[in-house]
């Protein structure tokens, strides 16, 4: 895959127009269904977007977890599985693609990502343990918690500006990671954990000199460095965009450059190869024994770890898919057309663009909401009331409260609007740009939520809320004045 396939294409008009390299051959119809019986549908998933039904949702975009759109060779691939419990060919292939493209001889297959986390964590982590990393995922901090471990976050502060230049935002903080490790102590530290393209602050990048700077103190202090890679092949096509150093080079080399630095890469195949499942690789033998009779324990056999066979071939093939760039490229390009686009109709979105998703800033949007009324879900529910688009909410909700039962506030209440790989067409981006710059501007119009049911765990999935006031009558009789019958 050289650098030969060149992905800006020019229009002779001079727009800047991110340009399909697929064609679509397989279509899902779509229902856009009318306000009122939007209304209705929140009312039934509690205000919760994760309540909703694909019925009555128009536009999905409450994540690219396991519906990016696959390819005719990973469907025929799947016609081909070897059904077996033991010793599979399918599973074969997913280990040969792991060591070609991840660079790592010895896999764990599990069921998706967070069964990867539940492994990792129930192998290293005691009472007490620390995980430093760049910044926590949901499922992660849940599973190091569960475990009786701790977590700190060591973003530059730059991260935390939701408008920024910064190409890099999801860069470890070098000097916090080294004082963090002299005060806690080496010993209580089982692994330092690097996540690719951030996910909760925004799908945000690290660079390759980053994770360089991050394995030099993981060597000094003799630490073992985990990596998440579940975005990696996004990160690794912002890495070339961004990185002076690696403009020239291909997905290959940068994945190999990334992944060759870490002693234990795990991923969501959900995300990482546009399918289902999940892994866990590494060269050390040690490490491998060390987790391998959990995969027995909580997922299945070692050759399928919890998988159909038919997503183990998916896998494989979407492993090698992931090299490359003009594939990569589809999602991080729409998002930076949506981004820009919004922006130029004054909705404040966090910058620079970023991967899996285009991320609005609910919390300027909603300034007139208090942070104990969830800024983000509340607008999440209000953004689909009015355009059927249904995003996730990424911020105070998604948190979850300390363990003296307070809340802990979000350092950013997120809409997160995900832009799965080849999924949508450039027109229902501009309807998503639109219904956006609207919501915008009757903002105040928008009210908050609290909760009628809250879940102890990862509350954000099962909880269910209601309206602080009618802000939803009062938000659709504005709709109704402003675009008539229109769906
Ligand atoms: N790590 C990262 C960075 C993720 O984004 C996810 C999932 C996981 C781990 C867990 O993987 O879902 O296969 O168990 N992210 C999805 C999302 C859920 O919508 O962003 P999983």
């Amino acid at each position: 895959m050289g650098k030969e396939n060149a992905i800006k294409i020019k229009f002779y008009s001079g727009e800047n127009i991110p340009l399909e390299l697929h064609k679509v051959r397989i279509v899902q119809k779509l229902n856009l269904v009318p306000i009122e019986r939007r209304l209705e549908a929140l009312k039934e998933g509690g205000f919760n977007t994760f309540g909703l039904k694909t019925t009555d949702i128009f536009l999905d975009m409450i994540t690219d977890s396991g519906v990016n759109a696959m390819s005719d060779n990973q469907l025929a691939a799947m016609m081909r599985a070897d059904d077996a419990y033991a010793g599979s060919q399918s599973f074969m292939r997913m280990q040969k693609a792991v060591e070609d493209v991840l660079g790592k001889k010895h896999l764990l297959p599990v069921h998706q990502g967070r069964a990867a986390e539940n492994i990792i964590s129930c192998a290293y982590i005691k009472k007490g343990s620390l995980v430093p990393m760049n910044y926590h995922f949901t499922t992660t901090l849940a599973h190091i918690t569960q475990y009786g471990g701790r977590i700190v976050e060591l973003l530059y502060d730059e991260a935390y500006k939701t408008t920024s230049t910064h190409p890099f935002k999801g860069n470890m903080n070098i000097e916090k990671l080294e004082a963090e490790i002299q005060r806690e102590g080496v010993s209580n530290i089982p692994f330092i954990r690097m996540e690719a393209s951030t996910n909760l602050i925004g799908g945000q990048p690290f660079s390759v000199q980053n994770l360089r700077d991050v394995r030099k103190i993981a060597d000094k202090y003799g630490i073992r460095l985990v990596l998440d890679a579940s975005l990696l092949g996004e990160n690794a096509y912002l890495i070339i965009q961004r990185e002076e150093e690696f403009k020239d080079a291909t997905m290959a080399e940068v994945i190999s450059e990334i992944t060759g630095m870490a002693d234990i890469v795990y991923f969501s195949a959900r995300k990482l190869s546009s399918s289902r499942g999940g892994g866990i690789c590494t060269n050390d033998v040690k490490i491998y024994r060390e987790m391998e009779p959990l995969i027995p324990l909580f997922e299945g056999f070692l050759t399928y770890g919890g998988m159909s066979v038919r997503e183990i071939e998916a896998i494989a093939v979407g492993l090698y898919e992931t090299l490359d760039e003009t594939m990569i490229c589809q999602s991080p390009q729409f998002i930076e057309y949506l981004v820009n686009s919004a922006i130029e109709k004054g909705v404040p979105m966090v910058t620079p663009p970023g991967v899996l998703g285009a991320h609005v800033n609910a919390m300027e949007i909603c300034k007139h909401l208090p942070q104990t009324q969830y800024p983000a879900g509340a607008f999440a529910a209000a953004y689909y009331l009015i355009s059927g688009v249904r995003g996730m909410e990424r911020g105070s909700l998604s948190n979850q409260r300390d363990e003296y039962g307070n809340e802990t506030y979000a350092d950013m209440e997120l809409l997160r609007l995900a832009v799965p790989r080849r999924v949508f067409t450039l027109s229902q981006i501009k309807y998503v740009v639109d219904r956006l710059a609207w919501l915008n501007d009757n903002r105040e119009l928008i009210g908050g939520l609290k909760f009628v049911y809250e879940p102890p765990v990862l509350r954000f999935f099962m909880g269910r809320l209601e309206p602080v006031s009618d802000w939803t009558e009062k938000l659709i009789a504005k709709f109704k004045a402003d675009f008539g019958d229109s769906l």
